[in-house]
């Protein structure tokens, strides 16, 4: 099945048509309380849908409410490092669009490259590096879904992290602003390559998102990115970061980052 029959069963089940979509990243899965949920569907009772093998990652699209907005949130996604190709990686983000959703929030947990930004810190996606992963648009192109050769000028809308950064001075919750680099993982970075990914001009590193937002740009849904820095990934020599740790600051600063989505979306659907 393809993204457009997946979607047309997920449709018809959830019946249900959502205007914002929100990918929760590792340890942030504290938004699905806050959800006046009306349908869960796992990613399990999908056919041909990639399943998460990653423990602390669930796998189900979550239907309902965030005060009075329809929204669809992916509980948990699946990575590239899990061993599928890149186009299946996207598929759950590309069934969102295809429901309906205008907006999507894309979060995750990341390394931090600049010395800046310490661990807990919540910062809005400005832009990204997209290099040390395939595309998810390699292969034959749907016209359906976007143009062969799609422009990445303004990713991450300028508005929507406009709105971020009101919504985060208003909550008084510091909100930094930088460009995150997707690798593939699973290993953590070496110290040398952490290095070598600051140079580059990265702030963040982590294993997901930018082959959303790729895929999400090109079908013409507006992306906002929210990364919460769970770990030093630059000056490590002396640091072991394991999945645990960057579970446990993510599910700490997620708090922050749920409070944030909850009143960006509102303002999002007005
Ligand atoms: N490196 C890569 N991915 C990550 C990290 C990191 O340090 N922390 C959370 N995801």
């Amino acid at each position: 099945m393809d993204a457009f029959e997946i979607a047309e069963q997920v449709k018809s089940r959830a019946g249900f048509t959502p205007e914002v979509g929100i990918v929760l990243g590792s340890g942030l899965q504290g938004l699905s309380e806050e959800v006046e949920v009306v349908q869960r569907i796992s990613y399990d009772s999908l056919p041909d849908f990639p399943k998460s093998t990653v423990e602390g990652h669930k796998g189900e699209y979550i239907f309902g409410y965030i005060d009075k907005v329809p929204v669809v949130l992916m509980n948990g996604r699946v990575h590239y490092y899990e061993g599928y190709p890149m186009s299946a990686v996207v598929t759950p983000v590309k069934v969102m669009a295809l429901l309906g959703a205008k907006t999507i929030i894309l979060t995750n947990a990341s390394g931090s490259l600049n010395r800046d930004f310490r661990p807990g810190t919540l910062m809005c996606i400005s832009d990204h590096i997209s290099m040390f992963v395939p595309s998810p648009l390699i292969g034959p192109n749907d016209d359906r879904l976007g143009t062969r050769f799609p422009e990445m000028s303004q990713v991450y809308k300028r508005d929507l992290r406009a709105l971020l950064h009101e919504t985060a001075e208003e909550e008084e919750i510091k909100l930094v602003d930088g460009v995150y680099i997707q690798v593939t993982g699973p290993s953590f970075e070496s110290p040398a390559e952490s290095r070598m990914l600051a140079t580059l001009g990265a702030d963040a590193v982590g294993m997901s998102t930018v082959c959303e937002a790729m895929v999400l740009n090109y079908m013409g849904v507006n992306v906002l990115g929210i990364s919460c820095i769970t770990d030093m990934a630059i000056d490590n020599e002396d640091l072991q970061v394991t999945h645990e740790e960057v579970q446990k600051v993510a599910a700490e600063a997620g708090k922050d980052m749920v409070r944030l989505i909850r009143k960006t979306v509102v303002k999002i659907n007005k």
